[in-house]
This record gives C-alpha cells, structure tokens and sequence, in this order.
C-alpha cells in the first residue's frame, strides 16, 4: 500500500540521495514532501518524472504523513521530530538527536531488523561510520564473538554535506592554479591534499580527548550489537574524497577464525561483497563502492602479533549505505 512520504532536508547531499533511492528500489510513496530551510522553499525537485516544489519545514508539515525521512542535523531532529510523532508519523531520524536513547531502537536491517518493532515513532540510522563496520563485523561476531575492535576511518567529505564537498573541489582548483587568498568555511584546516583527524570538524574534543564521531563508532557498535561486552576505540579522520568512508578495522576474538574462514563466511553475508584478489590488487576502493548498495571487504589477513586477530579493510558508500539506503531500508521493514 502506498503511503505519504515527508523528506526533511532533501536539498541536502542525504536528501537528495534519499529522492534516487526512493525512485530506484520503487518505494510506494502516495504523496511526496519535500521540506528544508527557509532558503530552499519553492525550489524544485525531480522524482519520477515529476517535479516537487521544496516546502520550508514548519511543524505544520506532517499533516497526513506516514513515513518521515529526517536528515537535516540533530537539532532540526529534535525540534520536529515530535511535531512528526504527534501527526501520526514514524520517523527514520540520520541525525544523533536520539541514537542512544534506551527507547529509540538504532537499526542497520542487515544487523539487528528486529529492534524495529521496539519503536514509539522514531528509529534511528546509526552514524556512516558504524553502519558499514557492523554490517561487515557481525558475521564474524556471531561465529567467533569479538572482544575488541580497533578502527581507523578514512572519511570522505560528503559525510560533512554538500557545502563540504563545494569546499574540497573550490580549494583542490585554487591550488593547483595557484591562485591565492581561498576563504575556508568548513573546515579549520586545508582538506585538499591534506588528511585531518577531527570528525566532526566543529566540534571541540572532548575531555577523553576523543571526537564525537570516535565515540559514536564505540557507544552505537555496542547498541547495535547489542553487546555491551566488545571493547571498540576509534580514530576518526577526513580525507580528500568526494564520496564513500574506508576503514581498517582490526579485531581480535574469542575463537580463533582464519582469514579464510572470514573470507567464506562474508562471502554470504546479506549487504557484503567481499573484493580480496590481492594477486591482482583486487581490493575495496572508495571509486568501486561509490553509487554501490553493498559494504565492500578485502584485504583480510590475521594479526600476526595476537593469537586471535583479523584485520579487515572495509568501504561502502557513505551518502547510500551509510545514510539515505540504510534509513529507506529501515522504512520498507515498516511499511
Ligand atoms: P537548505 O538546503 O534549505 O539549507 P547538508 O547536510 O548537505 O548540508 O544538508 C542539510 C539539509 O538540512 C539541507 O536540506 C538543509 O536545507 C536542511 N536544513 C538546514 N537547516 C534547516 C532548517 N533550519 N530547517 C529545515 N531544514 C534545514
């Protein structure tokens, strides 16, 4: 049955992701809502063969609606997302606003689909970063249990919105013509060719010395998982590409696995798709899982210096798996 979809934030670099996901996996969606800023309202949209005028989100907007689809910051989350509840809505929220409330399930479906039902009208999309690494580690974790998880990230600067991605191209040209006197907006430091080790990167560390988004990998692996028990740490870091995150992930188990006992059982894991042909520098790159649904995995070796330990080199398409699928995919379990 079709049902009245609202899309809060859908001039943002999510939204329009969520727009083509919507229209490719042939979500039935009855009426479309398109809500943003002030700024956007009466801008137009494309979706199916149709134009739709960008409306300014009030919270007035959920009149009638069934599904709504919130990428637009955690605080825009927390101010509507109620207004949306009380219209009768169910709210699949990308934002932190709500990701580690005891009472707001946090969903990758290919992980835990049954904390869905456990709702009261907002779900919430784990963050980019955790999302391909427990689609990739959860496998292993029921075969050999993980005690501990040490990730690096390698992020791209979508993950930070379209203006992040205007800064990385306008910066990266003005280098290489040389031309002097470029204004960052975004980020402290200079992005093109250079790699920087704050996500996010306004916001102050915290105390522990870790960023937000290093802590969000620890706190929401666990919630997912649904075992308090792993150990994760987490350094977290922009690089210059567009799109899709690359993570080193080492892990180390309860019972031994084999690199190739890995390899077999990721081979049929749902949403992987293992690419480890090291003879032939077949291995996960950011350009093959662009505009990709699946979390790629490669390089799978064991860690020569534990008893129990893999490394992993893991990537997946930040915008798609890591936001607009992974929420869409929540919302068709739903319905
Ligand atoms: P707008 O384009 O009107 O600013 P991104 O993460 O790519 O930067 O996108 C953020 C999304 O959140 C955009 O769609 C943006 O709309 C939306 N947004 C930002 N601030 C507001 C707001 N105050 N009310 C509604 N939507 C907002």
């Amino acid at each position: 049955m079709a049902v009245n979809v609202a899309v809060v934030g859908a001039t943002g670099a999510v939204g329009e992701e969520f727009l083509r996901i919507l229209e490719s996996r042939k979500f039935p969606v009855k009426e479309l809502r398109l809500l943003a800023s002030k700024r956007s309202a009466g801008k137009k949209m494309r979706f199916c063969g149709r134009d739709y005028t960008v409306q300014e989100l009030t919270k007035h907007s959920f009149e009638g609606i069934k599904i709504a689809l919130f990428s637009a910051g955690a605080s825009i989350s927390r101010e509507y997302v109620p207004y949306a509840i009380a219209s009768g809505a169910v709210c699949v929220d990308n934002s932190s606003a709500f990701r580690m409330d005891d009472d707001v399930p946090l969903v990758v479906p290919e992980v835990n689909p049954q904390d869905i039902a456990k709702h009261h009208g907002v779900i919430a999309n784990p963050n980019c970063s955790t999302i391909q690494m427990v689609v990739a580690l959860k496998p292993i974790h029921d075969a050999a249990r993980i005690k501990r998880i040490v990730v690096s990230t390698y992020q791209a600067v979508s993950g930070a919105g379209l203006k992040a991605i205007d800064e990385l191209q306008k910066e990266t040209a003005s280098i290489l013509s040389g031309q002097e006197g470029f204004r960052r907006n975004l980020f402290p430091h200079q992005i093109a060719f250079n790699v920087l080790p704050q996500i996010p990167q306004n916001n102050a560390f915290l105390p522990n010395g870790y960023t937000s988004e290093e802590m969000k990998m620890v706190s929401e692996t666990k919630k997912i998982l649904g075992d308090n028990s792993v150990r994760v740490t987490a350094t977290t870091v922009r690089v210059p590409v567009i799109r899709s995150h690359s993570e080193s992930i080492n892990i180390e188990t309860e019972k031994k696995i084999s690199a190739a006992a890995v390899k077999k059982l990721l081979s049929t894991a749902p949403g992987v798709q293992v690419a480890d042909d090291p003879a032939n520098q077949l291995y996960p790159l950011a350009t093959m899982a662009t505009g990709r649904d699946e979390v790629f995995v490669g390089r799978i070796r064991e860690d020569e210096s534990l008893d129990h330990g893999i490394n992993l080199w893991v990537v997946s398409d930040n915008v798609r798996k890591g936001a607009a699928l992974n929420a869409i995919q929540i919302a068709e379990k739903l319905l």
